[in-house]
């Protein structure tokens, strides 16, 4: 008896299959209820007591080793069909994986760095918060100048030297202090002015500055390359400079371009005129240039600043400038597909 059970044991242990079936085949013909060891259990009454002990344990040692066998063939089946899994079920929906959009001010952003990157332009960065130097006084506006009431300003605490910036002009002054001509810079930014928030203006809005300084830098130079950026930008090449003032730069001029009135939109836009004002520009102040120790004498400069928040508006037909600060998904969305 105890050699049948021997030798059964030899055989489970020999026993192998990837076959589901086969498998468990063999685990009822093991373990089953009508198994071979529930037989030899019942068997175990019928046994010499002397042989008891030993057939306890062949007995056993069968039970184990029929049931590791099966556990350990069913692991091996699962553990191939996973490895089959790498490939996955080709037939299987796709899974949809969340993409991120970058919002639309950086998508405008980027664009006019891109633009003027290429006529060799390079990027400049300052603070957000800045001295009184930096943002009025090197730049021609000395304090009780009137023109200081053009941009109100938020101060910080009480101290009337530091303030939020109320244009990135200041990080032109910066790069003048620090560098000598020629310069090309672009400076992008986050400008702050204590206006009444409404669809179209608010209290932080996006500016990106110029600024081109070297010996014989001219008017002409200045209408070129802005005629250049709203062709690239807007795809518009008519541009229009209109007289105007600005501390640091002189003569100073605004600027439009010629947005056409071919559509109802147009006419919104342009107040029914066609022309559409995108920002300010001039030859800069022989006092700023000075200021930053630069020698008018010898080098000359334009600056331009365009409000990016205004331009993004115009190109994605966004009617209200709180918008772009709420952080509402259902907007942020729809700039998916724009890199
Ligand atoms: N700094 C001006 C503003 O914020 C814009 C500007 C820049 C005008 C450069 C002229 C030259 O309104």
């Amino acid at each position: 008896m105890i050699e049948t059970v021997r030798k059964h044991i030899i055989e489970v242990q020999a026993f192998s299959s990837t076959n589901k079936e086969e498998i468990e085949n063999f685990r009822i013909k093991y373990l089953g209820k009508k198994g071979l060891l529930n037989d030899f259990f019942a068997e175990f009454k019928n046994v010499p007591n002397e042989q008891k002990k030993e057939f306890g344990q062949v007995i056993n040692t069968l039970k184990n080793a029929a049931q590791e066998k099966v556990d350990s063939l069913k692991e091996a089946i699962e553990s191939s069909t996973e490895t089959k899994g790498v490939y996955g079920d080709l037939s299987r929906p796709g899974e949809v994986i969340p993409l991120g959009s970058r919002h639309p001010i950086s998508i405008v952003k980027n664009k006019i760095i891109d633009i003027f990157l290429r006529i060799g332009f390079n990027v400049s960065e300052g603070p957000e918060i800045e001295d009184d130097w930096h943002n009025f006084t090197a730049l021609n506006l000395p304090e009780y100048h009137p023109a200081r009431d053009m941009q109100d300003t938020f101060f910080i605490q009480t101290n009337p030297d530091v303030l939020l910036r109320t244009h990135t002009s200041s990080v032109q002054v910066r790069y003048m202090e620090n560098n000598k001509p020629p310069i090309r810079t672009i400076s992008p930014g986050r400008v702050y002015r204590n206006e009444a928030i409404s669809a179209r203006s608010h209290c932080f809005f996006h500016q990106v500055e110029g600024l081109y300084v070297d010996k014989g830098v001219s008017f002409a130079d200045l209408k070129q390359t802005l005629q250049y950026f709203t062709t690239e930008m807007f795809g518009k090449s008519k541009i229009r400079l209109r007289p105007s003032y600005f501390p640091f730069t002189e003569p100073s001029a605004e600027v439009d371009v010629y947005w056409g009135l071919e559509t109802e939109a147009d006419y919104r836009i342009t107040k029914g005129t066609g022309w559409l004002e995108i920002g300010g520009c001039g030859m800069v102040d022989p006092n700023v240039l000075k200021n930053c120790g630069i020698d008018p004498e010898e080098y000359s400069g334009f600056a331009f600043g365009v409000g990016i928040d205004r331009i993004a508006m115009l190109l994605h037909q966004i009617p209200d400038i709180r918008m772009f600060s709420e952080n509402d998904i259902r907007f942020l969305e729809q700039f998916k597909s724009v890199l």
